[in-house]
């Protein structure tokens, strides 16, 4: 079978072993996978926890069950399948040693890959591989940073990065108000189509938080799904107003930026909750919501395996709006 493994920050596509599942493991042919920020940072090396260098990459994937190990009662040969984004991570609180696909073990750019059964759900009839395929991380990440908001609830997103677009969709779903930036204008012209009610270009107002503030009357957004951090946490503390919002400390893709006023923190009342993606049953919760509440995951395009560099390059390029995904088998 067909894997790609890192050398020197580019992708190297090699011939290895098939995987056999071992008793309790699910092999697990791939059909398609997605590229998340961590993806990026880890082949370029710029991950804080960057792993041995040498590991399959990509974190997220949709398959098909090609064949079960002994004792494997969770699944069967054809069954649809997405994986989780910690694999050990069922319920409950996150486990101390939780690692990552492509910095701590192998990942999801391989034809074939044998899992655990229990880092496995079930993808709906509804969610074709490449849909499905976009979820593990981006929108669970997006669900848990929603949890808790209620109709009515002005909740901010910022950009329009993975994480960010399932938030948009999935807080329109739940009733809430949305207000989210971007860069460009043919970004915010998208964002407003999948449901944003106000869009406000950051490169073009940098104090944006005070115009997150306006468009709200003054009391400002009830949650916050922070991803650009140091580049944008100061203004996120600004469009929390004063009530007591909650600020879910998602990432860091803004990579520097201006320090925090502590006083403007302090006065927000805002409560930080990070966030690690999200559990086993996270992901089971937003699969039963997507059946009955359909969204349709924004997918930029889909490369070849053959071109999976391509497709890391587009991703780089940040011109993406939309999942990129790499099509397996
Ligand atoms: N803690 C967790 O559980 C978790 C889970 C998933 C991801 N993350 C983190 O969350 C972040 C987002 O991940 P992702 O995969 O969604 O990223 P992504 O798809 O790579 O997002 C890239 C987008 O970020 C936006 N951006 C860059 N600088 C910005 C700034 N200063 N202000 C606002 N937006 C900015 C840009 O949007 P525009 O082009 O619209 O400007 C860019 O297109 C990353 O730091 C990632 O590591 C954390």
């Amino acid at each position: 079978m067909r894997a790609y493994r890192p050398r020197s920050g580019r992708l190297v596509q090699q011939e290895e072993p098939m995987p056999e599942p071992r008793p309790g493991e699910v092999l697990v042919r791939v059909r398609a996978v997605s590229l998340n920020y961590r993806d990026l940072l880890i082949l370029n090396g710029d991950h804080f926890a960057p792993g041995s260098g040498a590991l399959i990459p990509v974190s997220d994937a949709a398959g098909e069950v090609a064949a079960v190990g002994e004792g494997v009662t969770r699944f069967g040969a054809g069954d649809r399948v997405i994986n989780t984004f910690h694999p050990d991570w069922i319920a409950g609180r996150m486990p101390d040693t939780a690692v990552g696909y492509g910095n701590g073990r192998d990942g999801w750019l391989a034809e074939y890959r044998a899992v655990p059964e229990h880092a496995l759900v079930a993808l709906p009839d509804s969610l074709s591989f490449e849909q499905g395929a976009t979820l593990p991380c981006a929108a669970v990440t997006a669900w848990t940073s929603l949890d808790g908001v209620r109709p009515g609830d002005v909740v901010l997103t910022l950009g329009t990065g993975g994480v960010s677009l399932f938030a948009v969709q999935l807080a329109k779903a739940r009733g809430a108000r949305v207000v989210s930036t971007t860069s460009s204008a043919d970004k915010a012209a998208k964002l407003a189509g999948l449901g944003a009610d106000t869009v406000i270009d950051y490169a073009a107002v940098p104090d944006w938080g005070q115009a997150v503030l306006d468009t709200t009357g003054g009391r400002g957004a009830d949650r916050i799904v922070e991803v650009g951090g140091p580049g944008t946490f100061a203004q996120s503390v600004v469009a929390a107003g004063t009530h007591h919002a909650e600020i879910a400390l998602v990432g860091f893709v803004g990579r520097s930026g201006p320090a925090v006023d502590f006083m403007d923190l302090f006065r927000s009342g805002a409560t930080l909750r990070k966030i690690w993606v999200g559990s086993r049953e996270d992901t089971e919760d937003l699969l039963r919501w997507l059946d009955v509440w359909p969204i349709e995951p924004v997918i930029d395009g889909v490369h070849s395996f053959e071109d999976a560099e391509a497709a890391f390059r587009r991703f780089e390029s940040r011109e993406n709006f939309g999942k990129v995904v790499i099509a397996v088998g």
